[in-house]
Order: structure tokens, then sequence, then C-alpha cells
């Protein structure tokens, strides 16, 4: 099973860049890439994204959805409307939205139900913050996180998630391997608890991971690709990543 690199543009780009960066990746990714690739742009830039990456192993991505199908949400997207236009993948729960858009855990799996019935693969994010680290609630937070915004359906073909410490969002600050490797392994156990075999499972890391830490983050026990943010605006550094891939 290949890694997944998704790439999370957050509000970044214009026209011009993501032309450029999607057509450079693409020109890299050729007919096989060491991973799978996920490219999250801007909303308004999925469709040029999706023209530039059509025909290649590289995927489309969203980064939010709305929960219902349709109708009068000013301002949101659909899940059904993001599958039509090409996309694969669409983030929900990242600790941006939770934060600036209070989006709790039961709003995030409506968003998840929503993106599977659309047919789509939501990556759901979960992760604990620096104040909740420093008091030891790392494990009850990703607890109940994983518990609260995981569909009842999902399985470890039809979802997947990524592990974000919130402290080690843009902020440079990664994760220990061995944390992460404990994590990883205490969200595959949740997992096969509450939907059964988790073995083939992706779960992603993110948090300041770029070129020159990919390598040893990417071999970690359990972690089976990234979720990059600030390194994915860059052709070569996200590249690097790709190439980092066991
Ligand atoms: P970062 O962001 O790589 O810039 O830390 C990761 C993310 O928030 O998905």
């Amino acid at each position: 099973m290949k890694h997944l690199i998704a790439g999370n543009w957050k509000m970044n780009g214009t026209p011009a860049s993501a032309e450029a960066l999607a057509s450079g990746l693409v020109a890299r990714a050729k007919g096989a890439a060491k991973a799978d690739i996920a490219l999250c742009p801007p909303a308004p830039l999925l469709a040029l994204v999706g023209a530039k990456i059509s025909g290649s192993v590289i995927a489309l991505g969203a980064q939010d959805c709305h929960a219902d199908e349709k109708g009068a949400h000013t301002g949101d997207t659909s899940a059904l409307l993001l599958s039509e236009i090409g996309c694969r993948f669409v983030i929900v729960g990242h600790s941006e939205r939770r934060t600036d858009h209070g989006e709790t855990d039961a709003d995030v799996k409506a968003k998840a139900v929503a993106a599977m019935k659309a047919g789509l693969i939501p990556i759901i994010c979960v992760g604990e913050t620096d104040q909740q680290r420093e008091r030891g609630e790392t494990s009850s937070v990703i607890e109940r996180q994983v518990k609260g915004s995981l569909p009842d359906d999902a399985t470890s073909a039809n979802i997947v998630i990524a592990y974000e410490p919130v402290w080690a969002i843009g902020t440079g600050k990664t994760a220990t391997t061995a944390d992460i490797a404990t994590v990883h392994a205490y969200i595959r156990k949740i997992f096969e608890d509450g939907h059964g075999a988790a073995a083939a499972l992706k779960i992603l890391y993110g948090g300041s991971v770029k070129g020159s830490n990919a390598a040893a983050i990417l071999a970690t026990a359990g972690v089976t690709g990234a979720l990059v943010g600030g390194a994915s605006l860059d052709l070569e550094d996200f590249w690097r990543i790709v190439e980092a891939c066991p």
C-alpha cells in the first residue's frame, strides 16, 4: 500500500500560482509516483487545479464541505458538488475549522457522512492542543475526537484519518517519531474496536512536515502518509516529501 501525501494549501494561492504548482507536480509525477498524491486547493481554485492534474496520478481534494446536499447555506459547498467537479478527497475537521468556525465532533461527523454519501473519501483530522498535551490529555482528546468524528460505517477503505497535533501546525515544531508512533497506534486501536480491521487504514501525520524531516516521519511505525500545509506550496519541498516515502 502506497503512502498518501496530501497538500493542504489552506487559504493560499492565485490562479497563476496554482497553475504553476499543479503543472510542475504533474511533470514530476509522470506516470507513477512513490506515493499517492492529493492536492487540496481553496474551493475557487478546485476546477483550475482539477483541469491541470486531469489524466495524471494526482488526485483532487477539497478543504471542507457542508453536511447538507444543497440549500440555504451561503458561502458553503456541498460534498455532492465537490464530487461532481472531480474531487476524490475532502478534508474535514481540520483544527483551523474546529477553532475558527467552532466545528464540533458532531459537525465533523456529519460532514464526513455527507462526503462518504457523495462518494468522496473524507480525511478526518484529529489532534490535541498544546494545553491539552501539557495536561496529559492527549489520549483522551484523541479518543473523544476519533469516536465522535467518524461515521458509524467508516471502514479502512472509505476514510482516511489525519493526526495533527495542533501545536505542531505551522509552528516548525514536530512531534517526536516516538510520540507519533504511540498516537497512531492508539488511533488504530480505537478504530479497530469500533469499526473492525484497521491494518489497511491510512493514518496521515500532519504538522510542520517538510522535505528535511519527511523521511523520518514517513518511516515511523503506523504512519501511512502526511497532510502537508506550508511545504505543499513549494514545488521542490513538496516533491521531496513524496520522494521520501518508503
Ligand atoms: P503545516 O500544516 O504543514 O503548515 O504545519 C499542516 C496542516 O495544517 O494540515
